[in-house]
C-alpha cells in the first residue's frame, strides 16, 4: 500500500435546521486515497457526496456540523482544529475544495489573474504581483490554458474553458488533496473530456497529489478515477476499484445504479433499462437496519431490523492480485449469492 495522502476514519457530520431538525447527512464514513491515486464518489442527489466533500476540509460553519470521526491528511489530523487555523494553513495547500457549480460563482467584474492573487495572498502575504502572474503564466502553459485568460473576465469565457480555469485556481498552491465536485455535470462531452484530461495531467505533473471526483453519474468514473465509493444516504455501501465497480458491482444499490444508466454502444440500444424504483429517505429521520430496504428487490425482514455495517469481501487471485481483497460492501446477503442472483437475472433478460 502506497502512502495515504487521505484518511478519513468514522466521519459523521450533519446539518441543524433553523427548526432544529438533526439532518444525518455523512454517517461514519471511512476510507483511504493513497498518494498518486484517485477516488470517485457516486450516488444519486441528496445521498451526502456534497456534504462529505464539505467536511472533508475541516471547516465548518452553520448549519453543517462536525460530529465525531477523523480526517488526517498526509498524516496530520485536522479534525477539531480550530476553523481559523484551517483556512490559513489547510484550505488550498494541504486540501482544494472546487464546490458544484464552481465556475458560475466567480466575481464577473474581476479578471482572472486577481482571482489567483487573491488565493496566493490569502497564504503568501509577501508574495510579488509579478511572480505570481509568473507563476499563473507558467502554471497555465503547462496546462494548455492560453495565458491570456489570465487578463480576461469570467464571462469572456465558454464554460469548458471557466470550469478549467477554477480548477486551474484552486489548485495554483499545488494541494495534497483535491475534492472535485461534479466538475463536469454542466459541460458537454468534449469539454467534460477536458476538464478530466486536466485533473489528470495535474496528478501526473504532480501539482495534486491525490484526488477525490465527485458525480451522480457512476460510469462516467471509468479511466477517470483509480477506484469507486457508492454513496447511499449519508453512508458508503459499496467500494472497489473503477473496473470492479462499474463491470462488477455488488451492492444491489450499486447495481441499480449500473442498470439504470445507457451506455452509449453499438448494440446496447436493445438492452432494457430498470430505473430503481421509489425514493431515498429522508435523512431528518432514516430508517433503522439498511437504509435502501424500501427500495432494494433483494429485501429479506432481517434487514429491517439489523444494522448493517460495511464488511470486506474478496480473495486473492492466484497471481497474487490483491485487489479484490479491498472490496466492501454493506449488504446481509452474502456475495455470491447476490451475483448468482444477478446472473439469473440477466439470463431471464436474455432469453425474453
Ligand atoms: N444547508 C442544508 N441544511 C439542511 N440540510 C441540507 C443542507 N444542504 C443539504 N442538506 C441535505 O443533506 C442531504 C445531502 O445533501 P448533499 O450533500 O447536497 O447531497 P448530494 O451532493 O449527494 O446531492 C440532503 O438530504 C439535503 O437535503
Ligand atoms: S441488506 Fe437487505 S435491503 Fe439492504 S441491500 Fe442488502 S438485501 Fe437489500
Ligand atoms: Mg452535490
Amino acid at each position: 500500500m502506497g502512502k495515504a495522502m487521505l484518511e478519513v476514519r468514522e466521519l459523521t457530520t450533519k446539518y441543524i435546521t433553523r427548526f432544529h431538525e438533526d439532518v444525518y447527512a455523512v454517517d461514519h464514513v471511512s476510507f483511504t486515497v493513497e498518494e498518486g491515486k484517485s477516488i470517485g464518489i457516486a450516488g444519486e442527489s441528496g445521498c451526502g457526496k456534497s456534504t462529505l466533500a464539505l467536511s472533508l476540509m475541516g471547516y465548518y460553519f452553520p448549519p453543517l456540523h462536525y460530529t465525531s470521526g477523523d480526517i488526517i491528511i498526509d498524516g496530520k489530523n485536522i479534525s477539531g482544529m480550530n476553523p481559523d487555523d484551517v483556512r490559513v494553513k489547510i484550505l488550498g495547500t494541504e486540501i482544494a475544495y472546487i464546490p458544484q457549480a464552481a465556475m458560475n460563482a466567480l466575481n464577473p467584474t474581476r479578471k482572472i489573474l486577481k482571482f489567483i492573487e487573491d488565493v496566493i495572498l490569502a497564504h503568501d502575504p509577501k508574495q510579488s504581483k509579478n511572480d505570481i502572474r509568473d507563476l499563473a503564466r507558467k502554471r497555465f502553459e503547462v496546462l494548455n490554458l492560453p495565458a491570456d485568460v489570465l487578463n480576461r473576465h469570467p464571462v469572456e469565457l465558454s464554460g469548458g474553458m471557466k470550469q478549467r480555469t477554477v480548477i486551474a485556481i484552486s489548485t495554483i498552491l499545488s494541494p495534497k488533496v483535491l475534492i472535485a465536485d461534479e466538475p463536469s455535470s454542466a459541460l458537454d462531452v468534449t469539454s467534460q473530456k477536458l476538464v478530466i484530461k486536466m485533473i489528470r495531467d495535474m496528478m501526473d505533473m504532480g501539482f495534486i497529489k491525490s484526488m477525490i471526483f465527485i458525480t451522480h453519474e457512476l460510469p462516467l468514473l471509468y479511466n477517470v478515477t483509480d477506484s469507486i465509493l457508492v454513496m447511499y444516504a449519508g453512508q458508503l455501501v459499496e467500494s472497489g476499484l473503477a473496473k470492479q465497480m462499474i463491470f462488477d458491482p455488488v451492492h444491489p444499490y450499486s447495481k441499480g445504479l449500473m442498470d439504470s444508466i445507457i451506455v452509449p454502444e453499438e448494440g446496447t440500444r436493445d438492452v432494457k433499462l430498470t430505473a430503481i424504483p421509489g425514493t431515498p429517505p429522508n435523512l431528518k429521520n432514516p430508517p433503522s437496519g439498511c437504509r435502501f430496504a424500501d427500495r432494494c428487490k433483494y429485501a429479506q425482514k432481517l434487514c429491517k431490523s439489523f444494522e448493517v455495517s460495511m464488511r470486506k469481501f474478496g480473495e486473492v487471485s492466484p497471481e497474487g492480485d490483491t485487489s479484490e481483497r479491498n472490496r466492501a460492501y454493506r449488504c446481509l446477503i452474502p456475495v455470491h449469492e447476490l451475483k448468482e442472483s444477478y446472473d439469473k437475472e440477466r439470463e431471464g433478460g436474455l432469453s425474453s
